[in-house]
């Protein structure tokens, strides 16, 4: 199988190319990737010499270029996206781009190749914030928040409409917050971890009661290759880890097993617009793949913190001037930044 795979220098993309090399002998892997701020060639050390893999810079928006480097594929696994959502609340103009235009032209391009299976990456950030004990299977309604998971709903809703209308071979995951090796320090755990790691404060936003359901990147990966390899055409499926935890509860653990002390805990501005729960009913991957998370959160935990420290030089790589201004402007100057720029209206839990 030769899978054309977009996104393959960030986070989880770059973790996929690992697990599917090192398990599917006889796959072939095509990295299309523009390289943004998020994407890190670093992150594909291992596999750089492989001849199973190909790595091909490019812009998911540019269709000539796309059609160029996916001709031959047997799939698609789309993960390029602009991912965070602070980003997308601050400069949503890139993520919209390459979102929803840059899906929308991986398809046109796809099915005009006549590929044959088409996975698309989501995020249960589509379903927007859920009750108390609220849980989104994968026919809740759409409802998202931010810049960010509302072009992501839009993507979906594209790949949707191009099953329903031509038939394409599509199919779509939507999984809930990942960590794990590898992820660039903007989101919450890393930054949680290399804060505390280097004695600095952690900041939560609001009150820290917002839940996210935290999975490990390993069993995502195992996820999306169960999909790709078996799953219906049409159908969406819910990655959840199943472990839904308070931001709060989830800077405490990290405390406590960096060895840092809770005095390091620092309440900052909310997000705008901020879901206060997401949380996913994933009995579809169990019945149709057997699939079940396996990373227990704590083992999660205490792995990627050891990991973290033992990858001291990808972390000076990756925090460097433009990540620090990042830092400095959202984090050390929020309550200006965020005065400047937050939408009228927003509904903040602070
Ligand atoms: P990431 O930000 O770490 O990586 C994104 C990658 O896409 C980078 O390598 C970047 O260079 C590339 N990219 C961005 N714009 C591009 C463009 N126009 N053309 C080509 N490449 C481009 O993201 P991630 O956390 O690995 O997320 C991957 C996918 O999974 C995304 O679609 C995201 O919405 C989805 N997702 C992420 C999470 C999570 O917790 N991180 C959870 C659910 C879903
Ligand atoms: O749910 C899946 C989504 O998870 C993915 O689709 C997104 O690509 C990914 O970025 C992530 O979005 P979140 O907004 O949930 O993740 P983030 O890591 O930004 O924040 C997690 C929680 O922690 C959220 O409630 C906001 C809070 N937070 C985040 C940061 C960066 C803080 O309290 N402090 C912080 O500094």
């Amino acid at each position: 199988m030769k899978i054309f795979l977009t996104g393959g220098a960030g986070f989880i993309g770059s973790n996929f190319i690992r697990h599917v090399l090192g398990l599917r002998k006889g796959y072939q892997v095509v990295n299309y990737d523009k390289l943004t701020y998020a994407g890190n060639l670093a992150n594909l050390q291992e596999v750089a010499g492989d001849p199973s893999y190909q790595f091909v810079k490019g812009d998911i928006c540019d269709a000539p270029r796309v059609e160029e480097a996916m001709r031959g594929a047997d799939a698609v696994v789309h993960f390029a996206a602009e991912s965070h959502v602070d980003r997308s609340i601050y400069e949503p103009a890139p993520v919209i781009e390459t979102n929803v235009t840059g899906t929308f032209v991986l398809l046109q391009v796809a099915r005009t190749l006549r590929v044959p299976r088409f996975v698309h990456i989501s995020t249960d950030e589509v379903y927007g914030d859920m009750a108390p004990d609220g849980v989104a299977h994968e026919d809740s309604p759409l409802q998202p928040s931010s810049p960010y998971s509302s072009s992501k709903a839009g993507s979906d809703l594209i790949v949707r409409s191009y099953v329903r209308t031509y038939g394409f071979p599509a199919l779509i995951t939507r999984s809930s917050n990942n960590y794990g090796p590898y992820q660039f320090p903007e989101k919450f755990l890393p930054l949680m971890i290399t804060n505390a790691l280097d004695d600095k404060p952690l900041p939560i936003y609001g009150d820290g009661r917002q839940q996210r359901d935290w999975l490990h990147v390993e069993d995502n990966c195992r996820g999306i290759l169960a999909v790709l390899e078996k799953g219906r055409v049409g159908e969406v499926y819910n990655i959840g880890g199943l472990d839904v935890e308070e931001n709060i509860s989830i800077a405490r653990r990290l405390l406590r097993l960096t060895g840092k002390p809770e005095s390091l805990l620092s309440y900052v501005q909310d997000r705008p617009g901020h879901d206060r729960r997401y949380a996913l009913r994933c009995d579809k991957m169990a019945e149709h793949l057997g699939w079940k998370p396996a990373m227990a959160l704590e083992d999660g935990l205490r792995q990627t913190i050891d990991w973290y420290k033992s990858h001291g030089e990808w972390l000076s790589g990756v925090r460097g001037g433009a990540y620090r201004s990042y830092y400095a402007k959202y984090y050390e100057n929020r309550d200006a930044s965020l005065g400047e720029i937050a939408p009228v209206g927003s509904k903040s839990s602070s």
